[in-house]
Parts: structure tokens; sequence; C-alpha cells
């Protein structure tokens, strides 16, 4: 198998190449990331020496330096190459747009017009579906909802999966993941931003009533299950991901602090997001029956993980929390707490 992974950098990117090439000594990973402020190269330090592996600096949306590295001829491609964080996107939606959308479009285009057409595994999210009512769990037919600039971007790369598919032939298949946690998680989101928040004594900013639901599984969980879809899935096939046991915000808070000894009055209730989304939850039994998937890790265990590999990688906490972390968190928060007119 000769494998391009976009944005392999970044967290989930770099736990899935890492689990492939210790599964598969006989696969070739080619890793093509932008290097954006979230992708970072010390996550994949472990298999840089290895041969079966190969990092090239490139951006998706640059149509001539995807057409180079397309040149090499691919089996199959998996694009987690993104724009990610609804912060974000709500305060500039511009690069959303130009790498989620534009940036999927120029990779399908290129490998389209491949001799023998790769097949194309879309890293979609859960956010696509918008928000679920209370007791709600979406299967794959539900009906597309984005509320937020990330959410529609992804929803339009989805259709622009779908489309290329029908029109060309190109062999997708597109699986749509709830909330990721575990090692290697960009300081902004909301486990390791409050993790940090917590190790150095900081208050954590919990939007809102904090009572919002996420769907949270680990992401090693998610790594096995993108791999079993690239071996095993058909092209056509559309795949919900999740744990299956959505949690409230303020509980995944609570469980850091107390997995740190930390006392609950470092909670710091802030202003919500706009548009903030108050519940999201699949049903992924149509992944579990097709590919006998399921995760192994539940919250409690993969909390307690995650909490013992950030208080084991303070030099890469602090490495990403460096440069234009800082002004992105002093601008972000700083608002959000003056802003904020009572919660509970
Ligand atoms: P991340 O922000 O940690 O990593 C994104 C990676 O993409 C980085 O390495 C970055 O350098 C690279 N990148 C960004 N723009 C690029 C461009 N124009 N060209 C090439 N590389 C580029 O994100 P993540 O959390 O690892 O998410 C990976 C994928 O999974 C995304 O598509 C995201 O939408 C999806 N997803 C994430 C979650 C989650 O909980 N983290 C949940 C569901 C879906
Ligand atoms: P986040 O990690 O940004 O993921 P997403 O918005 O894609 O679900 O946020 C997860 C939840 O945590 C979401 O309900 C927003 C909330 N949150 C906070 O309360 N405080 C924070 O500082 C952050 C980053 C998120």
């Amino acid at each position: 198998m000769k494998l391009l992974v976009t944005g392999g950098a970044g967290f989930i990117g770099s736990n899935f190449i890492r689990l492939a090439l210790s599964q598969h000594r006989d696969w070739q990973v080619i890793n093509f990331d932008a290097l954006t402020y979230s992708g970072n190269l010390e996550n994949l330090a472990e298999v840089a020496e290895r041969k079966s592996y190969e990092f090239v600096r490139g951006d998706i949306a640059d149509a001539r330096a995807v057409e180079a590295i397309m040149q090499r001829g691919f089996d199959a491609i998996v694009n987690f190459a993104a724009e990610t964080h609804v912060d974000r996107s709500i305060e500039d939606a511009a690069p959303f747009l130009r790498t989620n959308v534009l940036g999927t479009q120029v990779l399908l285009d290129a490998a389209r017009r491949q001799k023998s057409k790769p097949l194309f595994l879309q890293i979609s999210t859960d956010e696509v579906y918008g928000s679920a009512g209370p007791g709600e769990s979406f299967d794959e037919q539900r009906i597309l909802d984005p509320r937020s600039p990330y959410s529609a971007s992804k929803a339009a790369a989805d259709h622009l999966v779908n489309a290329c598919a029908e029109t060309y032939g190109l062999p997708a298949i597109t699986l749509r993941c709830t909330n990721n946690y575990g090692p290697y998680q960009f300081p902004e989101k909301l486990v390791p931003l409050m993790i940090a928040n917590a190790l150095e004594g900081k208050p954590l900013p919990v939007y809102g009533d904090g009572l919002h639901e996420r769907d949270w599984l680990y992401v090693e969980d998610y790594a096995r299950a993108i791999l079993l879809v690239l071996e095993r899935g058909r092209p056509g096939d559309l795949y919900n991901v999740s744990s299956g046991a959505p949690v409230p915000n303020l509980t995944v808070v609570k469980t850091i602090l107390k997995l740190l000894g930390k006392p609950e009055s470092l909670i710091q209730f802030v202003s919500d997001r706009p548009g903030h989304d108050r519940r999201y939850s699949l049903d992924s039994s149509k992944l579990r029956r097709a590919l006998g998937w399921q995760p192994e890790v539940n919250f409690e265990e993969g909390m307690r993980r995650t909490v013992a590999w950030y208080q084991a990688n303070g030099e890469w906490l602090a490495h990403a929390r460096s440069g234009e972390y800082r002004q992105y968190y002093e601008r972000h928060y700083t608002r959000r707490a003056e802003t904020f007119s009572g919660g509970r």
C-alpha cells in the first residue's frame, strides 16, 4: 500500500500514521502537511527516521504542489488536512474555506485525474449534522445542518467528495467522527486546554452553563477505525464513528481537576460561544456491524491516559503553547471573561 496522508502532522493524523506504520511494516506513508499553527513534526518524532515514512511540506490548496505529489502514484489518500477550531472559524472563516473546501477540491481533482484512481478517504466530522436534541443520536441518514463556519466548510467538503465520486467515479469513503481527545491534541481544544491551565493553577474557562455535551472518543480508538476502513471499507461507504456516550463539558473539566488533584474553584464560567451547538451524539452501529469495530478505551480510562500523557510531556505542551497561541489565548479568553454576564 502506498498511502498519501494529508494533515498528518496534526493530532488525529499523527496518531493514525503511528498506528498504520506499526501495523503494516510494508506500507509506504507520505505525510503531506502545510505545518500551520496546529501541525507539529514533534508529533511524529518516533517514526521520522523510518524508511517507510516520508514528510513533504505542502498545502492542499496549492494545485501545483498537489499535482506534483500525486505524480508519485498512490493506492489511497486519507484527507485529515483542515482548519479545525470552531472558535477560530467564528473569528475568521476565510482559512476554513480555503483549506477545507478549496483544498479538498484540489485534492479530489488531482486524485480523479490519475490513471489508476486512488481510494479517497475523507475525514469529516459529526458537526456537519448540527446539534442533537436530548436523547437523540444521529445516524448516517440524518440531513446535514451545519451551524458554524467550521462545520459548514466540512459539510461543503463532504458534498464535493460525493460529487467527485458520482461525476468522475472516484472511489471514496467518508468518516464522520465525534470529538476526539488524547495525546498530541493542540491545546486550543477543550481537553488539553483545561489540562494545561489546571497544571498551572490558572482558571478553566467553561463556556456558558457548561452543560453542552460531546460524544468523546479516545483518539487511538478512532485511529483503529480509520485503519479498518482503509483495509476493508468499500467505495461509496459513509460511516459515523462515536463512543455513543455523550458527556457534559462540566463533567469533562471536573474529571480533569480530580485526576490532577486540583480544586473545582479553578472553574471560571465565561461568555458562551455564539451559535454553540448544545449536543453532539452519533449512532455508529453501521460501522460496528459492518467491520466489527468498537471503542476499547472508555471515558475514565481515556481521560486518565490523556492527563498522564500531558503531565509527562511538559516540553511538548510548552512548545505548542508558545508563539501565536499566546496571542490567540489572550485575545480570545480576555474577551470571553470580560463579556460574561452570569452563568449557573
Ligand atoms: P489538527 O488541527 O490537529 O491538525 C490539522 C493538520 O492539518 C495540521 O497538521 C495542519 O498543519 C494541517 N493543515 C492545515 N491546513 C493545511 C493545508 N492547507 N494543507 C496541508 N495541511 C494542512 O486537527 P485534528 O484534530 O487532527 O483533525 C484532523 C481532521 O479530523 C480534520 O479534518 C477535522 O475536521 C477532523 N475531525 C477532528 C475531530 C477532533 O475532535 N479533533 C473530530 C472530528 C473530525
Ligand atoms: P472544542 O474542543 O472546541 O471542540 P468542538 O467545538 O469542535 O466540539 O470544544 C468542546 C466543547 O467545549 C464545546 O462545547 C465548547 C467547550 N469549550 C469550553 O467550554 N471552553 C473552552 O475553552 C473550549 C476551547 C471549549
